[in-house]
């Protein structure tokens, strides 16, 4: 958007289980901000930048120890924040599905400790708003597996330890929308076109923000300029 200034950001993450369809909603998100006329960066970790492949490769093989993954997560956001902030001092709205919030909920549903957790991401500045989708795993297992791929005892098994896992994640997530002021939490089971509106509804009350704190920034940068003449 023309007029961006270097002291108005907005950072919004889309947070959730697997399934629970942060990347349609964020992509559905980023083109209505577009049409409103907001330059925008959509974005995602893990990244697919060096360390995001290792990790991808690490999580489809299970290789690494869950200590060593929070580092790599830890590491390539780490990576990701500096062209996050390039875009956000550009005055683009920075839409990331999934940030350091992903690393607190999944990584102390694997049996870290939440504090460990938040002091190695602790570089990470907080997002300005944290659209949590709120589904239950078992829905959202329905979505991500495809029908007939759940036969026979050892894809049960898989089935079950997943759902159980995905339970503590979702536990984790609700405990931190309950600590995180900028947390927002969205009911996702409904259709692709209610879940939007609700997020949407969101946004704009924080955009509204966003807005008024422009202003006030173009202003001061203005009554400076004059000043100084
Ligand atoms: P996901 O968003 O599902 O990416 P993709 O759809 O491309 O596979 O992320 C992959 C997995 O990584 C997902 O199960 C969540 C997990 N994850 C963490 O455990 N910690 C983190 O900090 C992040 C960013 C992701």
């Amino acid at each position: 958007m023309e007029g961006a200034n270097f002291t108005t950001m907005l950072l919004l993450a889309f947070e959730g289980i697997d399934g629970s369809g942060k990347g349609t909603q964020a992509k559905l998100l980023a083109r209505w901000l577009r049409e409103r006329g907001y330059e925008v960066f959509l974005t995602r970790e893990p990244t697919g930048g060096a360390i995001g492949r290792v990790l991808r490769r690490g999580l489809s093989t299970s290789c690494f120890l869950p200590r060593t993954e929070a580092l790599l997560f830890a590491a390539d956001r780490s990576e990701h924040l500096r062209e996050i902030m390039e875009h956000l001092h550009e005055g683009r709205i920075v839409v990331t599905e999934r940030y350091f919030y992903s690393s607190l909920a999944y990584q102390s549903a694997a049996g870290l400790e939440l504090e460990w957790l938040r002091s190695i991401n602790s570089f990470a500045p907080e997002a300005d708003l944290v659209i949590y989708l709120d589904v239950d795993p078992e829905v959202a297992l329905e979505r991500i597996t495809s029908p007939g791929s759940l036969r026979g005892v050892t894809r049960e098994r898989e089935h079950f330890e997943r759902r159980e896992f995905l339970e503590r994640v979702r536990e984790a997530y609700l405990e931190l929308a309950r600590e995180y002021d900028n947390f927002e939490v969205v009911p996702a089971e409904g259709s692709i076109e209610e879940v939007q509106t609700a997020v949407r509804r969101r946004v704009s009350a924080r955009l509204a923000a966003f807005e008024r704190e422009r202003k006030t920034g173009e202003q001061r940068a203005l009554e400076d300029f004059l000043a100084r003449r």
